[in-house]
């Protein structure tokens, strides 16, 4: 493991090992998380093999599924059983098997606009908030990817949802890589609350994007850091920029 201006980096051998040492992170997360845990869950495509093996043995016992509050951290606004929808692939690779529907916390993709959307999953946040112990993060664990153009989330480079201090989830009308459709995202000071903030990257196609950032270019996902004080970037040897 590397210290880089309080980020750790942990590299695995592959995206297996990977998924494997995720679902080990959100495990512990969930066991030192108090009486509801709360974690919010990332898209694109990275995931999918950490969330398929939380719903299979042996961690799927290692997971209070009645106790967790699942929560994402942006979403494409589409329909949510459009196979771009982040929350409807969570669902389909684990959540619908394992959690109870009232713990499932998704964005409302349904809603007139993005930014409606936006200010009624504000109001959830804010609800559940309200039920955490004083001092206590809204979130145990945020897991987070990075994208081609270095955006997280969906808080893209240059947009002015970077600069966003007093909202927690803002609509983004323009997302600046493929799928082209309008996001739901919630904001850096939104994601920052949490203990723990643990970003995914797996293959060769992130390792640009990875050598970039972690040279120190503004870049949003560089600015992506845990409150909770543990910022932690897990990458599989292909993504990992050579020293
Ligand atoms: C989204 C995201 C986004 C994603 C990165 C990495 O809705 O697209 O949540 O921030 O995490 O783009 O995506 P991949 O895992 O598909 O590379």
């Amino acid at each position: 493991m590397s210290t880089d201006h309080s980020r750790d980096v942990i590299v695995v051998p592959d995206a297996q090992a990977l998924a494997e040492a995720a679902a080990q992170r959100v495990v512990d997360r969930i066991a030192d998380g108090g009486n509801h845990p709360a974690v919010c869950l990332t898209g694109g495509s990275t995931p999918k093999r950490l969330y398929e093996l939380l719903a299979t043995p042996p961690w799927r016992e290692r997971i209070p599924w009645l106790q967790v509050h699942w929560f994402i951290g942006d979403d494409r606004f589409v329909p949510p059983d459009d196979p771009l929808n982040n929350m409807g692939m969570a669902r389909r690779a684990f959540l619908d098997v394992c959690a109870p529907a009232g713990n499932i916390h998704a964005i409302a993709t349904t809603a007139a606009t993005p930014d409606d959307a936006a200010a009624a999953y504000e109001a959830e946040l804010r609800d559940f908030q309200a039920t955490r112990r004083a001092g206590q993060l809204l979130f145990d664990l945020v897991l987070l990817g990075v994208g081609p153009d270095g955006h997280t989330a969906s808080l893209f480079p240059n947009a002015a949802a970077l600069k966003e201090h007093s909202r927690s989830v803002v609509g983004v009308a323009h997302a600046n890589v493929a799928p082209f459709v309008p996001r739901v995202s919630l904001t850096l000071p939104c994601l920052a609350q949490t203990r723990e903030m643990l970003f995914l990257a797996a293959g060769h196609d992130k390792q640009e994007i990875l050598r970039r950032m972690f040279a120190g270019e503004d870049l949003p996902a560089g600015h992506a850091r845990a409150a909770g004080g543990n910022t932690l970037w897990m990458l599989d040897q292909a993504a990992a920029p050579s020293p």
